[in-house]
């Protein structure tokens, strides 16, 4: 149901891509059936560059024939598909689920649209039930979660519990494709998302944050049947 859900939200979203575009492609399970529907419509004949925005994107774009561009090659980037985690009605997101954020965020500030795609359980009144990864450097990962806590406290969330992300029967930390560590941070509702984005990047060793504020302005809400498209 959820994954058909993700589907159709994907399938809808090809209606933003135009011959000869640069599409910035998300990462996330969402983000991989977009990047496999968009690889039948190259195979069809559809002319585009993609910048994918992880190494399994990457991966993936390459394995269905999507051809791939170096983010350093481009200019601006036309429009940029990719998932979320949350999104407020706002359209402000939490992303990074998959650890992709700091790529992610990138591509989608270059973006002349950003295009949101999600099933419905994504769609959140209030921000913060989903933990907010926070990419942090390995240098001084533990203090900076102590700043991580401070900030949420300080904005008001409900939740302070930041947790270090691992993986693996030996509990490993989790390495980023930028070669950080990843701190989710329990905020179960964040009142005030701006002051908590600002309060957090003004901390040393936080690499980059997965609120995503002002930067989507499609959302695409796939169901079961169809899609919900939504403009800003
Ligand atoms: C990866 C992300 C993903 O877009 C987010 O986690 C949603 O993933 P999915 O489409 O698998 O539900 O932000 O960093």
């Amino acid at each position: 149901m959820s994954d058909l859900a993700k589907l159709n939200a994907a399938q809808a979203a090809l209606t933003y891509v135009k011959d000869g575009m640069v599409v910035g492609l998300g990462t996330g399970s969402t983000s991989a059936h977009f990047v496999r529907l968009l690889g039948e419509r190259v195979r069809q004949g559809l002319r585009v560059k993609g910048v994918p925005t992880s190494e399994a994107t990457r991966n993936l774009a390459e394995q269905v024939g999507v051809p791939l561009v170096e983010i350093s090659q481009v200019t601006t980037i036309d429009v940029d598909v990719d998932g979320a985690d949350e999104v407020d009605p706002r359209f402000r997101l939490i992303k990074g689920g998959g650890g992709a954020l700091l790529r992610e965020k990138i591509v989608a500030a270059a973006s002349t649209r950003m295009v949101v795609i999600a099933d419905e359980s994504k769609w959140v009144d209030v921000l913060g039930a989903f933990p907010l990864p926070v990419e942090v450097t390995r240098y001084g990962f533990a203090l900076t979660g102590q700043r991580v806590r401070d900030a949420l406290i300080e904005t008001g969330c409900v939740g302070d519990e930041v947790i270090l992300r691992t993986s693996g029967k030996s509990n490993e930390p989790v390495i980023t494709d930028g070669g950080n560590y990843i701190l989710d941070a329990h905020a179960k509702a964040i009142a005030k998302p701006g002051e908590l984005a600002d309060a957090l990047k003004r901390i040393p060793g936080v690499v980059e944050h997965g609120l995503f504020l002002g930067l989507a302005r499609t959302v695409i809400i796939g169901k079961a049947v169809g899609a919900e498209i939504k403009e800003s």
